[in-house]
């Protein structure tokens, strides 16, 4: 069978190669690259296998961002040894809540749903699963990860919480909100999951499957968003598939992400900062906490300091097409990513169209934000017009991700953001 992406033919060919007596266990492999590399010689292709009578596609929707990609395969030794893996997917049910605990434990990569976006997991104490996972994301080292725990009290045995910090956890927790705080001596969070930082993000995620397996498993888990670095946060296992099928073992498909953006992430020591706005409004923690919070440690710090968020200075989430913002107008052959109920005149110039959220409501745009990104994306379009988004509540968030998803790609005076 053959998928016709642009120019490249990509064949999808279906076995059985795994069945546990479950049809909701799926495993598939990625051969080759887009330009034909091809590891063991022939055109490129993807194979995807299920157990069970059926044998699904991948839709072309969700390859071709994947294969659009500049860095689609590396020609490393370590991604080729990478691309051998046979990545598994299962619905979440107690047996895959049961394998992903057993393939954590072992040093393996699991990818589960969080409420905010999918999260890729390694056991954080497992400095070679911690090194597996940079890898498998190609994240620069430097850029630290955030531990996800089960509850407050193993968040404590992690970092040092103070009275405000306390506070934001009894209040938020289990919730999409991250701490950075100083790591207590004695963390079992390994040096190179907080990439040597004498602070720890950590966060206590409220999604079922999340909470089963960090409840089975016990300990620590990092969690960066299942997605390659730079590229869209993933919201469903299909986007996880779509970045990193061949690369890690494991994923729980829970559905989707219901919040569908990253949480907040709050530094708490001495003084509160937000380092990225993010699934809770800002307004929701300053009213809670009765002060206004500073926008970035450096804004805390009177600018003097360097920022503790090392993947926030920078730009990323980028599509293959640029994002023109604030967009009254259409023009041919753009895409138009919409908000509100009224259209741009020219909307009729757009080859495809998506809304945010045709009543304005920027909870359900948040949760539309990164699957309409690759949707638009996926249709091979050069440019995607985007609607101004108003700024206040989940819109912070929202403008945040477009604005970096809008920057430049080869920047080289700053580093780019690469969570
Ligand atoms: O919603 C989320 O937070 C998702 C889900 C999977 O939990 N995770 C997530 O992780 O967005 P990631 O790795 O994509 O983003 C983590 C951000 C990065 O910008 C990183 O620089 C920052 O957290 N970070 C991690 N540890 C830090 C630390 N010790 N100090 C300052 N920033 C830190
Ligand atoms: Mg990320």
């Amino acid at each position: 069978m053959g998928i016709d992406i642009g120019k490249n033919s990509f064949h999808v060919v279906g076995h059985i190669v795994h069945n546990e007596g479950s049809d909701n266990l799926i495993s598939y492999r990625q051969h080759g690259d887009r330009r034909g590399r091809q590891h063991g010689g022939g055109r490129p292709y993807l194979t995807k296998t299920v157990c069970g009578s059926a044998l699904h596609l991948l839709r072309p929707a969700a390859i071709a961002p994947a294969l659009r990609r500049r860095h689609m395969v590396g020609s490393t030794p370590e991604t080729c040894k990478m691309l051998a893996l046979a990545t598994q997917v299962a619905r979440a049910s107690p047996s895959a809540i049961e394998q992903a605990k057993s393939i954590l434990a072992a040093g393996g990569l699991v990818a589960f749903p969080t409420e905010t976006v999918y999260g890729l997991g390694a056991d954080a104490s497992n400095d070679s699963a911690v090194a597996k996972l940079y890898a498998a994301k190609e994240r620069p080292h430097f850029n630290p990860l955030i531990a996800h725990v089960a509850d407050l009290a193993a968040a404590r045995r992690l970092a040092q919480f103070d009275v405000e910090a306390l506070k934001l956890a009894e209040a938020f927790w289990p919730g999409p909100l991250t701490l950075v705080l100083p790591k207590l001596r004695g963390c079992p969070v390994g040096q190179l999951a907080t990439s040597g930082l004498d602070t720890i993000a950590v966060r206590v995620p409220n999604h079922p499957v999340a909470r089963d397996i960090l409840a089975a498993f016990g300990k620590p888990v990092v969690a960066p968003s299942a997605n390659r670095s730079g590229q869209v946060s993933p919201t469903s296992a299909e986007h996880v598939q779509a970045d990193l099928a061949g690369r890690i073992d494991f994923i729980v498909d829970g559905g989707a992400s219901p919040v569908g953006l990253e949480s907040t992430i709050l530094a708490s020591i001495g003084h509160t900062a937000l380092l990225r706005p993010g699934a809770i409004p800002r307004a929701t923690v300053e009213h809670f906490l009765g002060h206004a919070v500073a926008a970035t440690a450096d804004d805390a710090a009177g600018g003097e300091r360097r920022p503790v968020a090392p993947g926030m200075l920078v730009s990323h989430y980028a599509p293959c097409a640029t994002l023109r913002m604030n967009a009254v107008t259409v023009a041919p052959g753009e895409a138009l990513l919409a908000f509100g109920p009224t259209l741009p005149q020219s909307a009729g110039n757009a080859r495809m169209i998506l809304n945010l959220s045709g009543r304005g409501d920027l909870v359900e745009a948040a949760a539309n934000l990164f699957n309409y990104l690759r949707e638009l994306d996926g249709a091979g379009v050069d440019s995607i017009a985007v609607m101004p988004v108003p700024g206040e509540g989940l819109g912070e968030a929202i403008n945040d991700r477009l604005q970096h998803a809008a920057a430049p790609r080869a920047q080289t005076a700053r580093p780019s953001r690469t969570s």
